[in-house]
């Protein structure tokens, strides 16, 4: 199968806000305890609780911001209750995800702390289902307030005399469900009492973020920001990102699944783009100059429940197939880097689409944490058009046919180094490509390939490399031929 890529360096899309590469954790499951958090009583290596192995593992992939607590957890977390002495904080219910009993023993330190270790912003989700204004505002206040008032002094007692500095909060999570079953309308009335009251302290003026739509539902964006606007089509409340979601969902099973499901879950992924584009132009509509950013702040795979685990719990194993998805998803997202500010994928450890899992002192690099690993140099880069002609292919689902392009990708330059990522989606069939850099002159580049010959492998507590990135040198010109193995994640990075 023949394909022709063409780079034009010239033609920028925008910056590629670090921020794409975002992550989320949530109390569910695994994902803080025991995942991210053991305590400092472990024999698991630790840093004041927190996994070391998972700290250093993440340090690599430069995350640049991480949202926390929830998720639907978010809406009915009351911060007060994790702080101060452990043996002090209540034991309070997990109403969402399985009546877990939560010791709060991470909470806003610990969580802080950890976003210092992995060199991440620290994002905060807060509660607007089951808490009030007040408790939002006086979170704020606590983590950000640089005067001895008595919140600010409580965190200084707690271990933090200077300001934590968080910029990033998130005026509750899908308030369209599980975040207050609001309507767009009652929701935009909330969200501007929140705002209003969610003040800026000291050096770090505040970046909020409002509940965006259940996957790519017009109304519900519409709606949110014709009563935000009023009728004299201003906010009149401080609105600087809005999140939608995004779960490209399953297809089969986490690791069973027909070659035609291979591709139906892989051309799920590919419908983020049309999130993308039309949530951006109905917010165009009301805000043409783009002050306000769009978000997607879950994104991921979702498989059904792994026997044997509890199903609320929301572990997953993560296939070859995942990572054809997360790159495909990054790809989109550098494409499409002039009208995306930010997006986390759901989540960080042991739930849905995880980078890391683990068990006791066993820690997996999932192949979803390669693709993180690999893409991380488009971050802060300068996105650049290409045009992919790609041959397409054809799939089933149920009794429909379907098509889409075999090969997709993006390219960014930062410094003088030009970045090209690409999918090659066939389950059989090598892509030989002609690669075109106009006004290039030949040169050795980096190459770096994650595939596998079984389009359902996956890593292994006990063979932790059946999939990892290879990694060689190639020469490259204006006009190369290039083989794109089926299945695979692929990077090449030059020099200009
Ligand atoms: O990521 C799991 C859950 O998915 C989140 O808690 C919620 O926001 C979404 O529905």
């Amino acid at each position: 199968m023949q394909a022709k890529i063409t780079v034009l360096p010239s033609e920028t899309i925008a910056t590629i806000n670090p921020n794409l590469y975002g992550h989320f954790a949530e109390h569910l499951g695994t994902c803080i305890n025991q995942g991210v958090w053991v305590g400092e009583d472990s024999k698991i290596p630790n840093i004041a609780g927190l996994r070391d192995d998972i700290i250093q593992a993440f340090r690599k992939i430069a995350p640049p911001v991480i949202r926390w607590p929830g998720g639907c957890y978010a809406d009915d977390y009351h911060w007060q209750n994790g702080i101060g002495p452990k043996r002090d904080r209540p034991k309070t219910v997990n109403v969402w995800w399985g009546q877990t009993i939560e010791d709060n023993h991470f909470g806003t330190h610990e969580f802080l702390n950890f976003c210092r270790l992995i060199g991440a912003q620290p994002y905060l989700a807060g509660n607007v289902g089951s808490g009030s204004v007040r408790e939002m505002r006086d979170w704020v206040e606590y983590c950000n307030y640089d005067k001895p008032c008595t919140l600010a002094m409580q965190r200084s007692a707690n271990g933090s005399p200077m300001p934590l500095g968080v910029k990033y909060w998130g005026v509750g999570n899908e308030a369209w469900g599980c975040g207050g079953n609001f309507c767009p309308e009652d929701y935009a009335a909330e969200y501007k009492r929140y705002a209003t009251y969610l003040r800026d302290f000291g050096n770090t003026p505040l970046y909020l973020i409002a509940c965006g739509p259940d996957g790519n539902k017009a109304d519900w964006t519409r709606r949110f920001f014709k009563k935000l606007a009023g009728a004299d089509q201003r906010f009149g409340c401080r609105i600087h990102g809005f999140a939608a979601h995004y779960y490209c969902g399953t297809a089969g099973t986490a690791t069973e699944y027909s070659t035609d499901q291979w591709y139906e879950l892989l051309h799920k992924a590919v419908g983020v783009e049309q999130l993308i584009v039309e949530q951006r132009a109905i917010m165009d509509e009301f805000d043409p100059q783009r002050k306000i950013g769009l978000i997607l702040d879950e994104w991921g795979t979702w498989h059904p429940p792994t026997p044997g685990r509890n199903p609320n719990h929301l572990w997953q194993q993560n296939t070859l197939r995942d990572a054809l998805v997360a790159a495909i998803t990054l790809d989109t997202f550098n494409r499409n880097a002039d009208k995306l500010v930010m997006a986390n994928i759901a989540q960080a450890v042991n739930v849905l689409q995880a980078l890391f899992l683990t068990e006791e002192e066993k820690l997996v690099l999932t192949p979803t944490y390669h693709v993180f690993d690999m893409y991380q140099v488009h971050q802060g880069g300068r996105g650049v058009r290409t045009e992919i002609e790609s041959p397409t292919v054809s799939f089933a689902v149920g009794e429909e046919k379907r098509t889409m392009p075999t090969l997709a990708g993006s390219a960014s330059i930062k410094g003088s180094m030009l970045t090209i990522t690409f999918t090659n989606v066939h389950a059989r069939i090598p892509i030989e490509a002609e690669i075109k850099l106009p006004a290039f002159s030949a040169r050795d580049a980096e190459l770096t390939v994650l595939t596998h010959a079984d389009l359902h492998a996956y890593n292994l507590f006990d063979e932790p490399e059946v999939l990892s990135p290879a990694r060689s040198i190639i020469h490259i010109g204006a006009d190369t031929r290039m083989t794109f193995s089926p299945a695979s994640v692929t990077v090449i990075r030059m020099k200009l």
